[in-house]
């Protein structure tokens, strides 16, 4: 649905929303150890991409909520069914009868300790299918730390966030819920990753200690630094590799615009030769000498000499295309298993690839062989 749409048909419902009051929890999350189940709804599309970006930064199995009855059009007639339904749901919110069926759910959530929803909002409540879950299995997630993320055009969630707590009232629910809509949505992969790491997910997610870096033909390994910036940086890489152009600056580095931003942690710190820092929030400068500023780490290009990382960088030469990747590690391997959100290939290096035309991939969680043409 277009966000112009939107915003003219939920203008007052907007603006009697105050700012965004999405499920502030303690103030501490609880460390997010042991197995995590992500339970999804998605009606057309935009949870199930969310999920796969998930999946790709953090070890979780898969559940699709699917409505019994197929083939069901909830926009259709001005959205009319998807209104009956929230409407039935709003009338008698503590009766099972008023929630549509669902397809019955095989997992046992007593397996997991980490549950987190992935949802879309409906008429600025949650899509009433995914209420029917949580209605019928609220209760069992008692206790458990639960996490939300909501997909919207453009209105606010505070009404979904609402629901989550209503249909599951004794969960340990994890901090501020996350909220993509139409305009920040091609972040997603920076998004997830900042939310998990203030989710508390750092010990249960497998994270990406390298990237490669590739400048006229020669690839370097790079040992990422532990902090958002990287993870993020690692995440976005995830969706497949980055090219930026860089110039020399200064006499000891080259640098020049990412793209998009990255969270900052800056700190004034020494940049020394193969030291890889984020400047500014969205520059990314490699150095072959050494320059004192407030920088956020990124990581570091291990095995060069000073000559060698000089001739590596191009120095001197302008316009040197750069271009990042994650590495091929068994995390990336490991970080996708358990994944069923849907039939997405992987690289070994854990890269997303449609359709791969031969040699050694993951689909689904399972290694698998493809003949070239
Ligand atoms: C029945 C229905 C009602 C919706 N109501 C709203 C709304 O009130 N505000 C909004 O911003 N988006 C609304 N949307 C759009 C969805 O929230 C948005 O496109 C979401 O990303 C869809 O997720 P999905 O692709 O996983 O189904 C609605 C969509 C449907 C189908």
């Amino acid at each position: 649905m277009g966000k112009r749409l939107f915003l003219l048909m939920f203008s007052a419902v907007m603006a009697a929303c105050s700012s965004e009051e999405v499920g502030r929890a303690s103030a501490q999350p609880p460390a997010n150890t042991g197995k995590t189940l992500v339970a999804y709804y998605s009606y057309t599309g935009n949870c199930r991409s969310i999920v796969g970006t998930l999946t790709s930064q953090l070890a979780a199995d898969v559940l699709e909520i699917q409505p019994a009855q197929k083939g069901q059009r909830y926009e259709a007639n001005g959205y009319a069914l998807g209104t009956q339904l929230l409407n039935a749901i709003k009338a008698a919110p503590d009766q099972a009868s008023s929630y549509p069926a669902i397809d019955p759910v095989s997992t046992s959530l007593d397996d997991y300790q980490n549950i987190i929803i992935v949802t879309p909002l409906w008429w600025s409540q949650m899509a009433a299918i995914m209420q029917t879950f949580l209605f019928n299995y609220g209760p069992q997630m008692a206790g458990k730390h639960v996490g939300l993320i909501v997909s919207s055009a453009s209105s606010s969630i505070s009404q979904v966030v609402a629901d989550s707590r209503r249909l599951v009232p004794d969960a340990t629910w994890m901090g501020e819920a996350l909220w993509i809509n139409d305009r920040n949505r091609s972040n997603t992969a920076t998004l997830v990753s900042e939310w998990l790491a203030k989710q508390n997910f750092q010990s249960a997610t497998a994270e990406s200690k390298e990237m490669n870096i590739t400048i006229n033909g020669q690839t370097q390994r790079v040992a990422l630094a532990q902090n958002q910036a990287a993870r993020a940086l690692a995440a976005k890489l995830q969706d497949g590799p980055l090219t930026v152009t860089l110039n020399s600056s200064g006499g000891f580095e080259i640098w020049g615009p990412l793209g998009f931003s990255l969270p900052t942690s800056n700190e004034q710190i020494k940049a020394q030769p193969g030291d890889v820092v984020l400047y500014n929030g969205s520059n990314i400068c490699l150095f072959y000498g050494s320059n004192s500023w407030s920088y956020t780490r990124l990581g570091r290009i291990e095995g060069l000499s000073e000559a060698e990382l000089r001739s590596f960088l191009r120095v001197g030469e302008s316009n040197i295309s750069v271009t990042l990747s994650a590495a091929a590690t068994p995390t990336a391997v490991g970080r996708i298993r358990g994944a069923k959100a849907n039939d997405n290939c992987y690289t070994l290096s854990g890269q997303r690839t449609d359709r791969p035309s031969g040699g050694v991939y993951i689909s689904n969680g399972k290694i698998r062989v493809k003949g070239g043409k």
